[in-house]
Parts: structure tokens; sequence; C-alpha cells
């Protein structure tokens, strides 16, 4: 049985202090009892937050890294830097980092391959637009971002990574996909990784739906077979969080 990953992705949101206060409003109402429960924060909030979640279980996440261990990297942050202070999930290929920084699959499986060396697991985001949905390319897209991004990763570190389903017409636009929508793809994503890794990676990979998950909707989409848990954005700023992860 694979344990559901309810992950919080706040994006850049909540100064250090904000932090601080969120965290001490989430904390006490969160059962961490069934599920693995991650909040991915601004690089700035991770040390108030590392603090805020002293004597939870609840994993302290990063939104984001860079694949080389030190040096004249201006504005970047280090693999080693986010494992120091307690970070132990980084999210990796967020659509939001393909659009507006330009990350690529090979981009995505650096950081992937060095998220892992430093002992930390990965989130690694997938989805298609509009368009391509429309299309008809959905699968094969999403297949070919999974490919690029583990290209060169062992089968036995792909079972212990996470991987998000977030289709990008969903995200932030209050549009959530059905639940048999989410289900299908993610069903086809444990597919592709079976073809790549074999079944026992693929029976131990977490995968996720991500896109305008809240309160409401997570119970549904949290059942469907092949989705063990979700990456949730614009609730996860809120009390409606301790909701979703109560579900
Ligand atoms: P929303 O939940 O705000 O749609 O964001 C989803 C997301 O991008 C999480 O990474």
């Amino acid at each position: 049985m694979r344990k559901k990953i309810i992950a919080g992705n706040w994006k850049m949101n909540k100064t250090p202090k904000e932090a601080a206060e969120l965290i001490e409003t989430l904390k006490g109402g969160i059962n961490t009892n069934m599920v693995d429960v991650v909040l991915c924060v601004p690089y700035i909030d991770i040390i108030p937050a590392a603090e805020a979640l002293k004597g939870t279980n609840i994993s302290l996440g990063a939104q984001n890294v860079y694949f080389e261990e030190s040096g004249a990297y201006t504005g970047e942050v280090s693999p080693s830097m986010l494992k120091e202070c307690g970070v132990e999930y980084v999210i990796a290929g967020h659509s939001e980092r393909r659009e507006y920084f330009g990350e690529t699959d090979e981009i995505v499986n650096k950081k992937l391959k060095k998220i892992i060396e430093h002992g930390m697991t990965p989130i690694l985001c997938c989805g298609e637009t509009l368009s391509q949905r429309e299309l008809g390319v959905t699968i094969e897209w999403i297949r070919m971002q999974i490919k690029g991004a583990l290209n060169g990763i062992a089968a036995d570190d792909v079972k212990n990574i996470v991987i998000a389903y977030e289709p990008i017409w969903a995200i932030g636009t209050g549009k959530t996909a059905t639940s048999d929508q989410a289900q299908e793809v993610c069903g086809q994503i444990r597919q592709a990784v079976r073809e790549l890794y074999g079944r026992e990676a693929s029976q131990s990979v977490r995968i996720q739906y991500g896109g305008s998950v809240n309160a409401s909707n997570a119970a549904e989409i949290f059942a469907k077979e092949d989705i063990d848990g979700g990456l949730v954005g614009g609730a996860s700023l809120k009390e409606e969080f301790v909701k979703i992860v109560n579900y």
C-alpha cells in the first residue's frame, strides 16, 4: 500500500514572519497519522519554517534547487544548503518554472539527480497545456516529460520519488480536472514508469494530482487508484489545507 502524500506549494507567497504564523495556524489541526504532509515554502522561509515545524511530523520542502554544488552561480541555492536546513522534498520542473524560467526536461533531469544524490526526495511535476489536451497529445507529451526527467536515474531511486501530474489549464484557474481525467493520466504515468523501470518501481512511485485541489474535491480525487495524494497551491495558504490533509 502506498502512503498518501499531500504537499502544499506556497509558490511566491508569505514572508518569513507570515510563514511562521501560517505554520502555527496549520500544525495543530493537521493529522499526520495516515498521510505524509509536506510544506514547500519559498527559500527565504525555509529556516523559520524548519523552526516552526519542530516537534511535528510535517516535512519541509523547497520549490526549486540548482544542480551545481557551489560556485559562481549568482542567485542560486545548492542542494547541500537545502539539506542542511532540514529540507526533505524538492519540487522540480513545476510548469511555472518551465514557462517563466526556461526549465527544460534536461535541466529538470540534472536537478532530480542532485536532489536524489543529496538524500532528498524530488517532486517531479509534469502536465499538459489546454491546447495539447484539445489536440489529444496529453499522454504522449507527459510520457516524453517523464522519460526526459528520469533519464539515467536508477529504478531503485525512481521508486522513492514523487511525481505530480498538474494539468496547466487547471493550475490556479479554479478549473479542476475531473477525478476520471486525473486518474487516466496518473494511470498512464504509472504505466510509463513500469515500461521504463519495471513493475516494482511503478508500484512504489507515488503520483500526486495538482491543479485547483480544494477541501471539496480532495476526497474524490485522492480516492482514485493511481492517485496517491495532491500538490496543492492556493488552498495550501489557508486553513483549508488542514481539511484537505484530513480528508
Ligand atoms: P493551485 O492549487 O493553486 O491550482 O496550484 C496548483 C499547483 O501549481 C501546485 O504546484
